[in-house]
């Protein structure tokens, strides 16, 4: 819906121009300024997009203020509660929640795209022992393109969506062979009478040797995770997908970009990033020094799992995996966590610090959510892995969703050159 424009108007007066606003269904509308350098002559400026919209889209809505998350329309916090990890990802793909017949077809579906092919559990021996899961995570993502040749076409909606189910199907069996090459422990094959997140358990955890008893409070804490990091709009790694897509490269391409965007610790490794600073951290007695080296300039350190760069009040997510936190920790029995304690401790000295007030910096869903890897025997270097395995839906959504948008563009940012002016070759005896 378009509503009244902004005029703007060159510095000496000569030029001026019409920019129409254009209004979403709920949230701030956006000034459309795809014809201001064709008209004026002139770029917009915004690094890091912190003002910018790049597409419209249908799928997930943030109010940063207010911390509200909404999944197609739902508040996050009914699905949490109500909802299943697998109901959630055909909500986010096809739009609207499942009937009975059409979930319980989606969810065979995907349980029967979970083996990978063979020659691909071949790459796992090439890594070193020490390699990490995300490098592995995004190589061998990367490398399906090499194997599903059938769903490369990205123009063939039928092709689309089999590639959608394959990879939801198939991150978690990716996953968990990263994790059992770090260990050194024999592969798992994916068993099919389990539901997503217990076989995720049973290919993380089961060895070949003896049985292996699933833990239904560890099933649906990871559900509960796996709901939360689901999809978060135009976020790093999304918005990463999107531009690799945007150029018409094969969407496991653009997936294993998004991987390797997540990685970093100012995204999905803050989770990584987390428990290493409560590590470091060591005990409450050191929380004093460490809040002044966040709040040092000169200090590169930053209180991992604080800020965000939407919300702005409280990230939504945080509060429910807080409360899970508590129920997972009690039902797994560790009654005293010492690393939760610390969690805990360092989050009620920050909330009251005038540093992180003023910037309204709280925690976000990454500060607890290594609490509850942690207690569910996750290693430090598997938790991007974790996040990765729930955000896959979210990216393949936008990547869809930029796909059939028929006013999608290849995404080519401009930029303000501030290099050196034009000037002479001159040759290497004359430097
Ligand atoms: N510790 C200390 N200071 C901080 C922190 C922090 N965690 N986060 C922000 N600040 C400060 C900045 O130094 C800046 O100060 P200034 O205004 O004096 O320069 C101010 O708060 C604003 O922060 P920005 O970096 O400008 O905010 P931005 O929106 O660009 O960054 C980000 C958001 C990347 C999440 C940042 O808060 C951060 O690095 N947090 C720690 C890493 C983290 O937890 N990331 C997970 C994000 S959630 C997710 O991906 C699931």
């Amino acid at each position: 819906m378009t509503k009244e424009a902004y005029t703007l108007t060159s510095p000496d007066g000569s030029k001026s121009m019409e920019l129409p606003v254009r209004e979403g269904t709920v949230g701030p509308a956006v000034v459309d300024i795809a014809k201001l350098y064709k008209e004026q002559g002139i770029f917009t400026y915004d690094p890091g997009f912190v003002a910018t919209g790049s597409c419209d889209s249908k799928i997930t809505y943030i109010d940063g203020e207010q911390g509200i998350l909404m999944y197609r329309g739902y508040p996050v916090e009914q699905l949490a509660e109500h909802s299943s990890f697998i109901e959630v990802c055909y909500l986010l793909l096809y739009g609207d929640l499942p009937n009975k017949q059409q979930l319980d077809r989606f969810a065979t579906s995907i349980t029967r795209h979970t083996m990978l092919n063979e020659g691909m559990l071949r790459f796992f021996n090439g890594f070193r022992y020490d390699a990490h899961p995300m490098a592995m995570l995004s190589a061998v993502v990367g490398s399906m393109s090499a194997y599903y040749h059938d769903t490369m076409d990205i123009n063939n909606p039928e092709a689309r969506d089999v590639f959608a189910h394959r990879i939801l199907a198939k991150l978690p069996t990716i996953a968990a062979a990263a994790f059992k090459k770090s260990v050194g422990q024999p592969f798992m094959y994916p068993r099919n009478d389990l539901g997503f997140s217990e076989n995720l358990l049973h290919m993380l955890f089961a060895v070949p040797a003896e049985p292996y008893e699933i833990d239904s409070v560890a099933a649906q804490a990871l559900d509960l995770l796996f709901i939360l990091h689901a999809d978060h709009e135009q976020n790093c790694s999304t918005s990463t997908v999107r531009m690799a897509g945007s150029s018409g490269a094969n969407p496991y391409s653009a997936i294993a970009a998004g991987v390797s965007a997540l990685w970093g610790p100012a995204h999905g490794g803050a989770n990584e990033a987390v428990l290493r600073m409560l590590e470091q951290i060591g005990n409450a007695g050191n929380i004093k020094k460490f809040i002044a080296k966040a709040k040092d300039k000169d200090d590169p350190f930053r209180l991992m799992g604080f800020g965000h760069r939407v919300y702005k009040n409280f990230d939504p997510r945080a509060t429910i995996i807080r409360e899970m936190c508590h129920k997972v920790l009690k039902q797994l029995g560790h009654t005293n966590s010492p690393l939760f304690e610390l969690a805990l401790e360092l989050e009620q000295v920050a909330l009251k610090d005038p540093y992180f007030i003023d910037k309204n910096l709280y925690p976000n869903v990454d500060f607890y959510s290594g609490i509850i890897y942690r207690a569910l025997g996750i290693p430090t270097s598997m938790f991007t892995v974790m996040f990765a395995i729930g955000r896959t839906v979210g990216w393949v959504a936008h990547w869809q969703e930029m796909i059939t948008d028929p006013n999608a563009k290849i995404s080519r940012p401009r930029q303000l050159y501030t290099g050196p002016a034009q000037r002479d070759y001159v040759p290497i005896a004359k430097r």
